[in-house]
């Protein structure tokens, strides 16, 4: 027994050693074959279109094609779970945003994961206002004539977001919960195809980033009644700031971040993180960015990332955790998960 047991520790570290060379051969090598980039919405909402124009950059700084897979459902968390769950080997990261990677854990108790514990950041990608937007016949003129028509047509107003836990839900909820109404939920697999059914007039009202909103609202396709930025911003100087429009409380950010499993080789994540930022470097996408930044600084896999990361995922917790405690006080039908399966999970 002993033998067999002396023989077991010496296999196994000779196991770790070569797993470790194995691992060294294999950053070095990387990347031998194409890489996915996970984006957990539907194509041509805001995730896919920034995903799209960076892992294009990437695949020619890296020398391997990165290729977009949208695995869409539950707000974003099924394409983070299975991200979550990928060998941590480089070749299949994600495009997390705020929602995945923040907000979602506090309203989903079962998460399979961690945002903070089981992913590594590679880098962020972009960071972007929040607009309220409404179809376009939709009778209000600004933000509060709007506040009142949600309030006096609470029974029948209805607002598009991209599942639960996801930015375009999470953004709104403050603003509901300021205006004081409950409307309709209507869940999409991404803002890609919200915003169509918001043009279309089928829906009345979502809270998008600038990279969906702008194009519409420019071409007048639908309304946009206020902007949480502190400023207005440069690609739409027509609509008002929250503020100017008397909502303060409104001023939500979000953001967009790639992230590789967690236990990816430092190496590798190196490799990552340099061409995202390369990608990022370009000239055009540069100035596309700039106009769309709210003043975040790239993420690395540093401590101080992992810090904004934990903080931004408690803050989520608190301010999601108090609306819902306000909303039960309204009832129970329409509260996202019910409290008897809402257990808090330890932070650390
Ligand atoms: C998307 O890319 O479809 C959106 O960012 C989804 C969301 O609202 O979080």
């Amino acid at each position: 027994m002993k033998t067999i047991g002396r023989f077991a520790v010496v296999a196994a570290a000779l196991a770790v050693t070569l797993a470790g060379t194995n691992f060294g051969a294999r950053a070095q090598t990387y990347p031998a074959r194409p890489i996915v980039m996970i984006v957990p919405f539907a194509a041509g909402g805001p995730v896919d279109v920034m995903a799209r124009m960076v892992a294009e950059g990437m695949s020619r700084s890296i020398g391997q094609p990165v290729i977009i897979e949208n695995v869409v459902g539950a707000g974003g968390t099924t394409g983070a779970t299975r991200a979550m769950r990928a060998a941590a080997d480089g070749y299949t990261i994600i495009a997390g945003h705020m929602g995945t990677h923040a907000a979602a854990v506090a309203l989903y108790p079962n998460l399979a994961y961690d945002p903070v514990k089981d992913f590594e950041p590679i880098g962020l990608l972009a960071s972007t206002s929040v607009l309220v937007l409404a179809r376009k016949d939709l009778p209000p003129r600004n933000l509060r004539e709007f506040a009142h028509y949600l309030k006096d047509n609470s029974a029948k107003v209805n607002m598009a977001h991209a599942g639960i836990g996801s930015s375009s839900h999470v953004t709104c909820l403050p603003l509901n919960q300021a205006i004081g109404v409950r409307p309709t939920m209507i869940p999409f697999s991404g803002t890609g195809p919200a915003m169509n059914a918001l043009v279309a007039g089928q829906v009345d009202y979502m809270c998008d980033v600038i990279t969906n909103a702008a194009p519409q609202v420019q071409a007048g396709t639908i309304k946009a009644y206020a902007i949480a930025m502190p400023k207005r911003n440069p690609a739409l100087t027509e609509v008002p700031t929250a503020s100017e429009e008397g909502m303060p409380s409104f001023d939500p950010t979000s953001w967009v971040a790639v992230f590789a499993p967690k236990s990816t080789p430092g190496a590798i994540l190196d490799k990552l993180s340099a061409a995202l930022d390369k990608a990022l470097d370009d000239y055009r996408r540069k100035l596309f960015f700039q106009v769309l930044n709210r003043g975040y600084a790239l993420l690395k896999a540093d401590p101080a990332a992992w810090a904004a990361l934990k903080e931004e995922r408690n803050a989520w917790d608190a301010t999601l955790m108090d609306g819902l405690d306000s909303e039960e006080r309204w009832g129970e039908d329409r509260r996202p998960t019910p409290p008897k399966h809402r257990k808090r999970r330890p932070r650390k």
